[in-house]
């Protein structure tokens, strides 16, 4: 098959390419190497294919003759999204409509990379798909925009809810590889609240999985999230993390972060039903994967 992945040089993003290469499709990769973390750190993750820059939100993205676009590109964060709102509308909203643009006149299925932050605090857990989204941050009220513009477009969409997903090359500014980095480096990390918060954790092999698995087999307009199995805390991962590098993390215990929920829980009957699909990597066995990933980074000169 031929595809499109946008945000190619992300985390997910080049994970998936990866995968979709070594499965025998032909892949183009766009990506807009945008600043929000170090452009370095993309090219790395980007390093085995060719990736077109594109900024999605001004160049058109050509989709004729393709069977599908994962796309992924985007402004992630949640808590960035307060100080930076238009950016987020830009590089989210606006980007977003002109890839649904492209893939309407072309035809195109388009599988989504939404968030579990449209939920918000949600009424309940565990979370399921169609539990009322009320996102508490800026970041997830673009997410759930976009979802709602791929109906408006009337598209062959199939939008995936990630919940908070980690593994080698994972964002740096998120917390897992946040508290990687300061326990190979003996630096402090901040806990913003009481580590109570919980997440369902979700290994990005996993995502990548269901996220083709949805372009291959899902029903048009199907909604699905992609959660781990099991939630853990922040001082969950914390400990886990601590047992793998032999060593206690220095932390720093800030405020809670406006914009950040309390729990997610992701219910994924749905998606299990449809495709088979449900999460499989245990929370140890991935942050073993970050944590060798991460370490060797950091001590190599
Ligand atoms: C993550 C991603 O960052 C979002 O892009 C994504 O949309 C979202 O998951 C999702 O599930 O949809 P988040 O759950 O906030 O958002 O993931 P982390 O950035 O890893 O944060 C997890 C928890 O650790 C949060 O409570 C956060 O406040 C906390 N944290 C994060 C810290 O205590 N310190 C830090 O330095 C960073």
């Amino acid at each position: 098959m031929r595809y499109v992945v946008t945000g190619a040089a992300g985390f997910i993003g080049s994970h998936l390419t990866e995968a979709l290469l070594a499965a025998g499709h032909e892949v183009v990769a766009v990506d807009c190497f945008t600043d929000y973390y170090d452009v370095g750190v993309k090219e790395e993750n980007a390093a085995a294919f060719e990736v077109s820059r594109l900024d999605l939100a001004e160049d058109e993205l050509a989709l004729d003759g393709f069977d599908g676009v994962f796309h992924l590109a985007g402004q992630p964060g949640v808590r960035p999204s307060f100080s930076d709102f238009p950016v987020y509308v830009r590089r989210n909203v606006l980007a977003t409509q002109m890839v649904y643009e492209s893939a309407a006149r072309s035809n195109v299925r388009v599988v989504f990379a939404s968030s579990s932050s449209v939920y918000g605090d949600a009424e309940r857990y565990p979370t399921p798909e169609d539990t009322a989204p009320e996102p508490i941050s800026p970041y997830g009220i673009t997410k759930l925009a976009c979802e709602h513009l791929a109906h408006a477009y009337g598209l062959d969409a199939v939008l995936l809810r990630y919940f908070t997903v980690y593994g080698p090359r994972q964002r740096p500014d998120m917390a897992c590889a946040r508290i990687v980095d300061a326990l190979a480096r003996g630096a402090q990390f901040e806990l913003y609240g009481d580590g109570q918060q919980s997440r369902s954790f979700t290994y990005v092999a996993d995502v990548v999985a269901a996220s083709i698995a949805a372009m291959e087999r899902a029903p048009a307009g199907a909604l699905y999230n992609v959660g781990g199995g099991t939630e853990a805390t922040m001082r969950d991962a914390i400990a886990a993390l601590e047992d793998l590098a032999g060593r206690t993390l220095d932390l720093s215990v800030r405020p809670a972060a406006a914009g950040d929920v309390r729990r997610t829980a992701a219910d994924t009957q749905r998606i299990e039903r449809d495709l088979g699909w449900r999460a499989t990597t245990e929370l140890g066995d991935g942050l073993r994967a970050q944590w060798e990933w991460a370490s060797v980074r950091v001590a190599a000169p």
